[in-house]
């Protein structure tokens, strides 16, 4: 039987008219969330995720403001802006969107984020508050992964999980979250040796592995939930996820789309960690 497909978009829709509950209580305390993101260059499919973040602010009444640079700006001009926006009271979440052009640092530049203002939650402080479990702000991917699971009734405790890929923004902190939930967790990458051996054994496959198609139906347990985090753009095919989708949804028990799946609801947590954030600073302000 074909997989059950989990609708990010719907699941996304669901989430948000959650979150306009809570920026009207805030507005009630007259506090507007506001998200400042830094943009470096002129990165083609930078622009494409601002402006979709930026999309997502206004439709949850959120305050956005894209702070541009120039590709070849200083790094101290940088960490002067990050500096002033870390003491904006009127910004609760700041965005370092990456990649940074090559004479930046982008792991200095992104430790310059007071953790409090981290909704990419990409601070070494933020993920070693994950490895602490007492997480600040979860970065947002794995954080999407997450709610997709929960939306969809997919049980974690107990279950093994296996996520394809070791990136500290994605492969890392779904581990830990996974682990945190009970999940007996493998991850593989690309030095593993016969991933579909370890990929076969998972109840839960979640691939970040940013290589299209990886992962195919003889590599899935039957009835498996499969959450491709993937986006690959392929010449004259448009994009598509690091899962083969049509052979893969007649074996698994979930499957994610792409476009459509993990996508939208990232950038729906990068709005609810920015509320989050404003919300944490009021019950600051108001303590
Ligand atoms: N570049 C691609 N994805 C992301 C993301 O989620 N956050 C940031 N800051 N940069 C990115």
């Amino acid at each position: 039987m074909a997989a059950t497909v989990i609708d990010g978009a719907a699941v996304t829709r669901e989430v948000y008219a959650q979150l306009e509950e809570r920026v009207a209580a805030l507005g009630r305390m007259n506090v507007r969330p506001g998200l400042a993101v830094c943009l470096a260059g002129d990165n083609a499919a930078s622009k494409i995720y601002i402006r979709n973040k930026v999309r997502a602010c206004n439709g949850a009444g959120i305050h956005s403001e894209i702070h541009p640079f120039d590709a070849d700006c200083p790094q101290d001009v940088l960490l002067a802006a990050l500096d002033k926006l870390n003491r904006n009271p009127r910004v609760h979440g700041i965005l370092v969107q990456l990649p940074l052009p090559a004479q930046l640092d982008a792991e200095l530049v992104t430790n310059a984020i007071a953790p409090e203002k981290d909704v990419d939650g990409m601070t070494r402080h933020s993920l070693g508050a994950l490895v602490a479990g007492h997480p600040l702000h979860e970065p947002c991917t794995p954080r999407a992964v997450m709610a997709l699971l929960d939306h969809a009734g997919i049980a974690i405790d107990g279950r093994e999980a296996v996520v394809v890929g070791r990136s500290a923004i994605v492969g890392k902190p779904m581990a830990l979250m996974l682990m945190a939930r009970g999940a007996t967790v493998t991850v593989c990458h690309s030095r593993t040796p016969d991933l579909a051996r370890h990929a076969r054994r998972a109840d839960i496959l979640v691939v970040a592995a940013g290589r299209a198609r990886l992962v195919t139906a003889d590599m899935v347990k039957p009835g498996a939930a499969v959450l491709d985090v993937g986006i690959n753009r392929i010449a004259g095919q448009g994009i598509v996820g690091d899962v083969d989708y049509a052979g893969v949804r007649e074996i698994a028990g979930w499957i994610t789309p792409v476009p459509g799946g993990v996508g939208p609801m990232t950038i729906a947590m990068v709005i609810a960690n920015t509320v989050r954030a404003a919300e944490r600073s009021a019950a600051v302000s108001a303590a």
